[in-house]
């Protein structure tokens, strides 16, 4: 499964791509606003300390202002992907930019048959929220689990599951055993993935007998 972050500041994801973990980034106008930057300045940072796909998130609500919107985007570098909204013109936008070579990434997606209707219209991705979900007391995963066996169902479907709205380890773990392409985690969830009180209890035992050795590897 591809790991992406969900953050649209620069510190944390250069962090977090100096392990050579990361394989994307996901943005949105929410995001973008909590960065504090300008967008276009913050999403040319971003492509430039990461190779992978980088999502940028229309704020047009017609399909004709968000080609615009998105062509102005994907200018920025190669890696940008167009995000656009789950409605009517979404799709039709989704449509329109992926024929001229542009990835697209469908967010706000919150049942299977818009997973489908994304599929269609060409996206790269399609980004269903599982925490907005259980927010609601809905189950989140349920719907990867569906989109999962109906995108299965059709060999030419290529779009690619990518989970969002992610709040916790055990939301990445289920993703993973349902077999979602792309995780979108936020930074913190994302350090939390590597933590175990038992490792660090195990390692501190490790270097305590070593250090009894008297010896040094280098
Ligand atoms: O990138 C969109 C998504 O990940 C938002 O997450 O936590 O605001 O529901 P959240």
């Amino acid at each position: 499964m591809k790991f992406f972050v969900d953050t649209a500041d620069v510190a944390e994801i250069r962090d977090l791509a100096d392990t050579g973990l990361l394989d994307g980034v996901t943005t949105n106008p929410s995001l973008i606003a909590k960065s504090g930057g300008d967008f276009i300045e913050v999403l040319k940072e971003i492509c430039s300390v990461v190779a992978g796909p980088v999502s940028a998130e229309v704020t047009a609500t017609d399909a004709d202002g968000m080609v615009a919107e998105g062509k102005k985007l994907a200018k920025i570098a190669d890696n940008v992907t167009i995000k656009v909204p789950l409605t009517w013109d979404g799709l039709k936008a989704c449509r329109a930019i992926s024929q001229h070579g542009t990835k697209v990434n469908v967010t706000l997606c919150f049942s299977a048959n818009q997973a489908l209707l994304a599929a269609k219209a060409g996206a790269s991705f399609i980004s269903p929220f599982v925490g907005r979900l259980d927010d609601i007391g809905h189950d989140g995963m349920e719907l990867i689990a569906e989109i999962k066996t109906i995108y299965d169902n059709y060999a030419h479907i290529d779009t690619e599951i990518l989970v969002a709205s992610i709040r916790t380890p055990m939301h990445v773990k289920q993703a993973a055993m349902i077999g979602a392409d792309v995780a979108t985690v936020p930074p913190d969830v994302l350090r939390k993935l590597a933590n175990h009180s038992l490792t660090d209890k195990g390692l501190a035992a490790f270097l305590a007998d070593w250090q009894k050795t008297g010896q040094a590897i280098l």
